[in-house]
């Protein structure tokens, strides 16, 4: 695993966008898995730069996303389709066509999860898989205890996940009790898995899936099994680890074939 500590949510932004932003370039047709939620919008507002200003062309990107909530009518303006037309879509100038979303109005949501995984092996695989994380250490909407093997299901939000998602909704009984999300087998198979974390409300979750042991109760920590994971985290997020000098040196230290490109000033 790779932990690159900067300063800032914004730092954290233009690290995750300048690996990304690489990876398109040299392969425009990426699979790209993308993540909703607070935690990845300075990486999309990093990207709509790139397009803007250095003409990074997303076009034929291919996108999955992690999860949708289960039960919002189609167009809610919450349902992560929505959220990806609006933030993602929309400013990298991706096509509409190319961004999958699980189905999470279908009257038949176990066939929706099948058929997600059918359509992430048939295009796939992913080529990179950015991610956030709980602050009880979920990632997609893998709550603890998920099965690390597990493949796109419907899964109960745990109430935790319900309240930090309330500011999403006019109240937090709107949040709903159910999404489909991949399972934290289908997001081992991504080719690289990119986690950004920042504040320090996400502190002992990083320190759990980074340097803690291999377990369920974080869902996050099975990225140690992967074999090209990379957390960048802000130095709130990062406040809990122990390793912190070992990462910075590290950093320093890294061969410029492995260092991200930076994005020109
Ligand atoms: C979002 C997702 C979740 C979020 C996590 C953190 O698609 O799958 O795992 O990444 O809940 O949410 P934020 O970034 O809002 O703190």
């Amino acid at each position: 695993m790779q932990v690159y500590v900067v300063a800032t949510p914004a730092e954290v932004g233009r690290l995750a966008g300048a690996k990304i932003g690489a990876l398109i370039r040299s392969k425009p047709e990426a699979v790209l898995g993308v993540a909703t939620g607070s935690s990845p919008l300075d990486v999309y507002a990093e990207l709509a730069r790139q397009v803007k200003e250095e003409g990074l062309d997303c076009s034929k990107v291919t996108a999955f996303a992690l999860d949708e909530y289960v039960g919002l009518p189609v167009g809610h303006p919450e349902s992560y389709r929505k959220v990806l037309e609006r933030d993602v879509v929309g400013p990298l100038g991706l096509n509409p066509d190319k961004l999958n979303v699980p189905d999470g109005a279908s009257d038949d949501i176990a066939a929706a999860a099948i058929d997600y995984e059918r359509r992430i092996r048939e295009q796939g695989p992913v080529d990179l898989q950015i991610l956030g994380i709980g602050a009880n250490g979920h990632i997609g909407f893998n709550e603890p205890t998920s099965s690390f093997s597990s493949r796109t299901r419907i899964k109960t939000l745990a109430p935790k996940t319900r309240a930090d998602n309330a500011r999403f909704f006019d109240s937090p009984e709107q949040v709903p009790m159910h999404c489909l999300t991949q399972g934290l087998g289908t997001i081992l198979d991504a080719r690289t898995a990119l986690l950004v974390a920042q504040g320090e409300n996400k502190a002992a979750a990083i320190a759990g899936m980074v340097e803690g042991p291999v377990t369920s109760m974080c869902p996050g920590s099975i990225l140690q099994f992967h074999p090209d994971a990379i957390v960048i985290a802000d130095e709130a997020a990062a406040s809990q680890l122990k390793l912190t000098e070992y990462y910075a040196y590290t950093y320093e230290n890294l061969p410029s074939w492995q260092r991200f490109e930076q994005p020109q000033a």
